[in-house]
């Protein structure tokens, strides 16, 4: 997907440097051209000998160097790239950045890029402490308002033995948002997106229902996702807190049967069909008209809903089916199963006992399971980020 582009990867000196070297590998793979800036403090946490290796091509680091092609290296090397990307970015890189200071090649260089014709990616990475000093903090808000795209680090374990914000994004993340970057041209250009969100609420009388935890975060995300890349989006939602993306037809719905309706209805003019929502499985028989009064024990009868995504998938032709499982146990096994008694193409697996994985966070750690029985690990990453991924795998797959 990457090829014939030129990525600058730029590693100033903080421990996550070891991760760019999987970075590179994967920019690599991806087919496209490498170079690597190090600072010299980064040449303490990794050797340029390995990116050298990695990449094919030497290391720059210093602004003296006699063996560049130009005396003017430095400007040549910033008209080269498609993108930059620097990860790590310490305190010390953001901070000259941010003031203008070019004392090294690799600040020198990121001062001659022309942000309006070259994205330049932050992948900061540092102590929580360090992260949320004024300063630090600053920087980042401005260069960000400069138009750097910061790629906000994660919460986690950190090297120092502390736990906060501050762990660098993860390398599968950052070549996702890179791609995101690079292919803004519309890759998704008149195809027809089909999306559910959220839950679905059962109403068992005017003010009671049976719901589930789901926010909707991962379907409005892919939404977004397909929309900035072009598709024309329907996106389903049972009821959510979330603002629907911009551009998109937008269909609100409460109960799994009026789900269902507005699916079905829209399906035939789908290309792709991805089901995020959480429907309930299933709903009380009876739906009181008036509020139900304390008085004794009570039981509530249930009725099965239409399961939509099995009709999807006895009733589609050309589309492409994804579906979703959130699993509490046996993940892979469940997934499998789902997949092949619903006929889906796809299956996005998550283990909701994981930790940043599932409903309501921002984040998920999901499986991916294809058709011939491929499965791909996919690690801690946004919804957001993770839903380009998943785009980039349907387009991959579909039209096999
Ligand atoms: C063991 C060790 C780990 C460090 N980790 C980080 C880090 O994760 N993030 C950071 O901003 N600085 C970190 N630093 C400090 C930077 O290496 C230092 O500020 C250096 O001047 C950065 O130079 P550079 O930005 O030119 O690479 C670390 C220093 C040491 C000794």
């Amino acid at each position: 997907m990457l090829q014939d582009k030129t990525i600058l990867l730029g590693i100033s000196g903080g421990i996550a440097a070891y991760k760019s070297a999987e970075l590179a590998r994967l920019l690599v793979r991806e087919g496209c051209s490498v170079q690597v800036i190090m600072t010299r403090s980064a040449k303490k946490f990794i050797s340029p000998l390995t990116m050298h290796a990695l990449t094919g091509r030497p290391v720059y680091s210093s602004l003296f160097d006699s063996g560049y092609r130009t005396a003017t290296a430095h400007i040549q090397t910033a008209r080269e790239p498609d993108l930059v990307i620097v990860a790590p970015a310490t305190a010390n890189i953001l901070g000259k950045l941010t003031a203008g200071i070019a004392d090294d090649f690799l600040s020198t260089v990121l001062l001659a890029v022309d942000l309006e014709k070259c994205p330049v990616i932050l992948a900061p990475s540092m102590n929580t402490t360090m992260l949320e000093n004024a300063a630090v903090k600053g920087n980042i808000f401005l260069l960000g308002k400069r138009g750097y795209v910061i790629a906000d680090p994660n919460d986690g374990d950190l090297a120092c033995g502390e736990t906060g914000k501050g762990r660098m994004v993860e390398p599968l993340e950052l070549l996702e948002l890179i791609k995101k970057k690079l292919f803004s041209e519309k890759d998704y250009q008149g195809v027809n997106v089909l999306i559910s969100a959220g839950p679905t609420r059962e109403a068992l009388d005017p003010v009671r229902f049976l719901s589930n935890h789901s926010s909707g975060k991962m379907g409005y995300a892919l939404a977004r996702a397909a929309r900035e890349r072009g598709a024309n989006v329907v996106l389903v939602s049972g009821p959510t807190a979330l603002e629907p993306p911009a551009g998109i037809d937008f269909r609100p719905v409460v109960s799994a049967r009026e789900m269902y309706a507005v699916m079905m209805d829209k399906l035939e003019k789908a290309d792709i069909v991805v089901k995020a929502a959480a429907v309930a499985d299933y709903r009380p028989v009876e739906n009181f008209s008036q509020k139900i009064k304390k008085a004794g024990e009570m039981q509530v009868n249930l009725v099965r809903n239409p399961d939509i995504l099995k009709e999807i998938g006895a009733k589609k032709n050309k589309q492409f089916l994804v579906g979703f499982a959130a699993e509490t146990e046996k993940l892979l096994e469940h997934a499998r199963k789902k997949m092949e008694e619903k006929n889906l193409d796809m299956i996005v697996a998550n283990d909701l006992g994981q930790k940043g994985a599932g409903f309501q966070v921002d984040t998920n750690i999901v499986r991916l399971l294809y058709q011939g029985g491929f499965v791909e690990d996919i690690p801690l990453m946004t919804k957001y980020h993770l839903s380009h991924l998943i785009l980039d795998r349907i387009k991959d797959h579909r039209g096999r």
